[in-house]
């Protein structure tokens, strides 16, 4: 385990143990008083619409006096069986006291104005509002939208924070507008001399490829019989032209602050690699076919760890068992193959994904029964 992550797991159940409190925002701002928002249920008239998907939390669309409010209401047990999961909650609450300070410093603000305003929170009552958020989740991109979701992501990261979560719940859209109010999974670090909130062991993971990650290639990958590959190319094309540009001016940003050299490098080796692949045509199929690989074996990873399997995650595995079966050589040259997958034969890989294949059909099957 991850000396850093362990740290922060620890300090986290620490403070859940310690009874203290975490508050954020002012009582005055809340148009009931927080004890009644914590004990409103599905039942009450005020409730408009819920999303009880959630496996830390219940979130409650709420109609008072004329204005709508989001209630995010702590479970009082998360269904995510680890302590990453157990903690979100938590997390949240604390991330959203981070964005208070932020989003009210001038120096700051603006380049938060996709992420939602916290109105209230309080730890103990297990109760976080925010105003209501029209629109829907994001489900279509453009250089536009590339460009809120990479800067917000870049901007948390100067201040600190790294979100490891951009998943398609995650992300809504209000008529061109991109919003992010989902901080269960967005972790403190130092910008200046670390890669992510993971330290320096796994430079792998940051704002582009956690987007890619957990959102992008999934949702190219659900719409494969619609989206053709040169669109699909293309969009790429429009992603990392986008990237390359925000990560220029976090390396402006990381050399202003005095940033470590291995940290600065690492930026700048990044922004090399994607400026190659946006020189050919033939040099993006290259770099799509490996990242593709890259972020449907990391996030079939996360939902094994999650024991949050879904179809989608079937779907993962199947791809990534297609792919070892016809370009393993590829993947293995291009540096695909990386952590438990480093240095495998093909057959020892087919046979460790044949495992997680049947371990994820099992967590699906649990999940179905749980319901
Ligand atoms: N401020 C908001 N405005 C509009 N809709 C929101 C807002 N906050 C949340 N939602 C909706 O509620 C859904 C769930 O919210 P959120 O992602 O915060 O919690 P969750 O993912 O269910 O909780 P958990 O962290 O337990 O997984 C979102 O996918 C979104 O559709
Ligand atoms: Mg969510």
């Amino acid at each position: 385990m991850n000396a850093r992550v362990h740290a922060r797991q620890q300090a986290q159940l620490a403070f859940d143990a310690s009874g203290q409190n975490l508050i954020v925002g002012e009582r005055s701002q809340c148009p009931l008083a927080p004890e009644v928002l914590a004990a409103l249920t599905a039942e009450s008239p005020l409730v408009v619409q819920q999303f009880g998907g959630g496996l830390t939390a219940r979130v409650f669309r709420l109609a008072i006096n004329g204005r709508e409010y989001t209630l995010k209401q702590k479970r009082a047990e998360a269904l995510v069986r680890n302590v990453d999961g157990q903690t979100s909650f938590l997390n949240e609450v604390q991330r959203r006291a981070d964005f208070a300070r932020l989003q009210a410093d001038p120096v700051w603000a603006e380049r938060f104005s996709h992420i939602v305003p916290t109105l209230y929170a309080d730890y103990r009552l297990g109760i976080i509002l925010s105003p209501w958020l029209p629109g829907a989740p994001l489900d279509r991109f453009d250089e536009a939208i590339f460009r809120q979701i990479l800067e917000t992501a870049v901007a948390c990261e100067e201040a600190g924070l790294m979100e490891w979560d951009l998943c398609p719940g995650n992300i809504l859209e209000d008529n061109g507008h991109i919003w992010l109010f989902d901080f269960g999974y967005m972790y403190p670090f130092d910008p200046l001399t670390e890669y992510n909130s993971n330290g320096l062991s796994d430079p792998l993971f940051h704002a582009c490829e956690r987007f890619e990650t957990r959102h992008f290639f999934g949702w190219l990958l659900q719409h494969e019989s619609a989206i053709p590959a040169p669109q699909a190319l293309a969009l790429f094309r429009s992603l990392k032209s986008v990237a390359v540009e925000v990560y220029q001016q976090k390396w402006h940003w990381l050399q202003q602050h005095a940033a470590s050299q291995p940290v600065c490098q690492w930026v700048s080796s990044q922004v090399a690699r994607w400026q190659h692949a946006l020189s050919s045509d033939t040099a993006l199929a290259e770099l799509f076919e490996l990242e593709n690989f890259r972020s449907q074996v990391l996030d079939i990873e996360d939902d094994l760890h999650g024991k949050s399997c879904t179809a989608l995650t079937l779907r993962r595995l199947a791809f990534v068992e297609r792919c070892l079966q016809q370009r393993f050589d590829v993947l293995a040259q291009g540096g695909a193959l990386f952590y438990d997958n480093a240095g495998k034969s093909q057959e020892q890989l087919l046979a460790s994904y044949h495992h997680k294949r049947a371990l994820a059909e099992q967590y699906l099957l649990s999940a179905a029964e749980r319901l």
